[in-house]
């Protein structure tokens, strides 16, 4: 077995540099790990006692790293760490470019850029530097010519070790992964690599490919989760006009061992940080390399996905015969507090033009961020819990699927008469909401 590196640091303490590289040094104790970010308020978060990223068993596997062997310091601050490191972790954004060649479709990769520059100037001696954020396929490429372009004589290798970690499952996903992929063709570096994970990650989960095939199955693993879930969303519209119903296909389709039950759950829409951002970027790479059939055919999973978010919106406002509206959920998905993408942005923005008030809560989301990034905020009002949402409110909207949102006593719900409660998770006790009197709609399902 290869040794352990002595000396890692991770640029970018987000939702995937963060819980990772406390896994890593909770499983790793002789491993130094510092994880540096440009932010300084986010790296002042993960020192305190109220950590930036909500995930169920971080904040225990930070407790017992941190000021051991795991540390999270301000950029500047970790100048002598980076240039001591022997493996140099690239764990940041890469958002869907907004302007120049690409917009609206390639995955900008300026932060991605500046971190090799960072790395190229102050790393000493030789240095793997591993892609975590997800990247388009080849740009292990630039991120070597950047590195090439140092003045200090450092030498590099460039992995790819993308990370599959689903929010609000981060630490069961790290812990106990499917698998961990590294692509590169040093092998000595792969090998340097493969003995951190094998700490707590069994050998034949640990695969190994060339770089662009590591680069390019993350992108592929993710437009496939993100397929199934826009097929299952296509067919709750056919149910929704037929009078079958969505979950008994999804329990039927699941059983065939060849499909498998996961990620067959018909829905308000996907959101969250990757599904979207990957799917672009894998059309515009099919558009570069010349195969527009492929670029439409991936296209149309973010197509359905909008389409569906669209119509669930137009259902809620057209229930809300007062206007009002309670909105629960505004996380992507359950057991996190991030909300990139979630279909609540669109599904609010689109009640709040039409008119609409709305009184959103989300046990984990913080309104007020959760304003800024809406850009309207007329209309709109957190509160923090849900019975102050539903107090007369026409329709309610339900939005993600929080455990607290199935058990909801609706006989005591405050609701408008006549209000309808929109179900675009498929959770809500449906006896419970026709015994309180209330009407309901509930994505995949015709109307009773
Ligand atoms: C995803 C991938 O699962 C993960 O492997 C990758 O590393 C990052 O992208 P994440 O975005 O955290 O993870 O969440 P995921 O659980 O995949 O859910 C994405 C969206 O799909 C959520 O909005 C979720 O509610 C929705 N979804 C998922 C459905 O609507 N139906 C399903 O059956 C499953
Ligand atoms: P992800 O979901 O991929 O983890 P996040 O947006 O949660 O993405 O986190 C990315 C982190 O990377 C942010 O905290 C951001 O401040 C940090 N970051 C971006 N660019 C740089 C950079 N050049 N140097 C240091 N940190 C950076």
């Amino acid at each position: 077995m290869d040794p352990l590196p002595e000396k890692i640091v991770c640029i970018g303490a987000g939702y995937v540099g963060g819980p990772t590289m406390a896994v890593i040094a909770e499983r790793c104790p002789t491993v130094e790990v510092t994880v540096l970010d440009q932010d300084a308020v986010r790296i002042a978060a993960w020192n305190s006692g109220h950590l930036p990223v909500f995930e169920p068993g971080l904040a225990e596997i930070v407790g017992r790293a941190r000021g051991r062997n795991l540390r999270f310091v301000e950029q500047q601050a970790g100048l002598a760490a980076l240039a001591e490191a022997d493996v140099v972790f690239i764990s940041v954004q890469t958002p869907t470019k907004t302007e120049g060649e690409g917009a609206g479709k390639a995955s900008d990769l300026r932060y991605v850029e500046a971190c090799a520059r960072f790395i190229a100037e102050h790393a000493r001696g030789h240095t793997i530097v591993v892609e975590k954020s997800t990247m388009p396929v080849r740009a292990a490429e630039r991120i070597q010519q950047v590195l090439a372009s140092n003045r200090t004589g450092a030498t590099f290798t460039v992995l790819s070790n993308p990370e599959f970690l689903a929010e609000g499952t981060a630490i069961r996903d790290l812990l106990q992964p499917d698998r961990v992929l590294i692509g590169g063709e040093d092998a000595a570096a792969v090998a340097t690599l493969q003995a951190l994970y094998a700490a707590w990650v069994p050998s034949e989960r640990i695969l190994t490919t060339g770089l662009w095939s590591a680069e390019l199955s993350k992108l592929a693993a993710n437009a496939f989760l993100a397929q199934r879930v826009s097929s299952i969303n296509s067919l709750s519209a056919l149910c929704e006009r037929t009078g079958a119903e969505i979950a008994e296909v999804s329990a039927v389709v699941g059983t065939d061992s060849r499909i498998g039950p996961k990620f067959l759950k018909a829905s308000v829409g996907f959101g969250g940080s990757c599904f979207r951002k990957d799917l672009l970027s894998l059309v515009y790479l099919c558009e570069h390399h010349g195969l527009p059939e492929v670029a439409a055919y991936w296209q149309q999973v973010v197509d359905l996905n909008e389409w569906q978010k669209s119509r669930f919106a137009a259902e809620v406002a057209a229930a809300a015969k007062n206007r009002r509206i309670a909105v629960l959920g505004l996380a992507f998905k359950k057991d996190t507090n991030d909300f990139r993408e979630s279909a609540a942005l669109q599904v609010v923005r689109s009640l709040l033009r039409s008119g609409c008030e709305v009184l959103a809560y989300d046990p984990q989301v913080d309104g007020a961020r959760f304003i800024s990034e809406l850009g309207i905020s007329a209309g709109f009002t957190a509160v923090s819990t849900a019975r102050q949402a539903l107090a007369g409110a026409g329709a309610v909207a339900v939005l993600t699927e929080w455990d607290e949102f199935r058990t909801l006593t609706w006989g005591e719900a405050a609701l408008a008469p006549g209000a309808t409660v929109v179900d675009g998770r498929g959770i809500v006790d449906r006896a419970a909401v026709r015994q309180a009197g209330r009407g309901l709609r509930v994505i995949g399902s015709p109307p009773a």
